[in-house]
């Protein structure tokens, strides 16, 4: 995985038909997909549950981008290695999930993988300014996470000064939560890189009528760059 800053959309399979995964993947990625986005929600860090390792495991072999695999779980340190034996590129922890995130970068990195650090809206930029050389992400969580489908929340004072404390560094800022082309650009304009889209990518669309999905993923893309930093 080399590193840049364009605009990279992500579809969250949280919004995809759960009864054919391996089809709705390769439906994305051939729609023009640039990582695919996997929601891990435990039902005590969020009150929603989702996907185990051996779930993402068996998504594996039909990821040819990107795996970037979201937990929403805590504790999370137990489960590293579990994850990276799954096959995930990136894996993004919670700053909320526990005391010690600075250890699970650093285990997660240990582990082979990307490491990500996602704040949830009501975490300020700040707390996450000693651990950007520990990281490969921020996620800037646009809802409070649990579930797809939720109303977009304006974070983009925090994206603006997480882009001017990441500087130079290689350091994705990943938006997650009610992008749409009329978010996107609000986001884009203060820095972010890298849109996660759930039902903005999966709405009207399906494994047989997948240019649906081209057609938002262009949509969401269209609309960032236009007002990409
Ligand atoms: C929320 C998840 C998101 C979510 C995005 O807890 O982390 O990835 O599925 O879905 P939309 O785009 O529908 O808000
Ligand atoms: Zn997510």
């Amino acid at each position: 995985m080399s590193f840049d800053r364009c605009i990279k959309i992500a579809p969250s399979i949280l919004s995809a038909d759960f009864a054919n995964f391996g089809a709705e993947i390769q439906a994305i990625e051939a729609q023009g997909a640039d990582w695919v986005h996997i929601d891990v929600m435990d039902g005590h860090f969020v009150p929603n549950l989702t996907f185990g390792p051996p779930a993402v495991k068996a998504f594996r072999p039909h990821v040819k981008t990107v795996m970037d695999v979201h937990l929403m779980i805590a504790p999370v340190d137990p489960y590293i290695q579990a994850y990276a034996d799954a096959g995930a590129d990136i894996l993004t922890a919670h700053i909320e999930a526990g005391p010690h995130t600075h250890r699970t970068l650093q285990a997660i990195r240990t582990a082979g993988m990307k490491a990500g650090v996602a704040l949830n809206p009501g975490t300020p930029a700040d707390a996450v300014e000693h651990l950007l050389d520990l990281t490969d992400l921020v996620c800037v969580m646009t809802v409070n996470p649990g579930f797809g489908g939720q109303k977009f929340i304006d974070m983009t004072d925090k994206v603006r000064k997480l882009r001017q404390m990441i500087g130079d560094r290689p350091v994705h800022i990943e938006i997650d939560g009610g992008v749409d082309p009329i978010t996107a650009p609000l986001v884009a304009a203060a820095g972010a890189d890298v849109l996660v889209a759930g039902s903005a990518v999966f709405k009207g669309g399906s494994v047989s009528s997948p240019e649906v999905y081209g057609k938002n993923i262009s949509a969401v893309r269209d609309a960032a760059q236009s007002a990409a930093a």
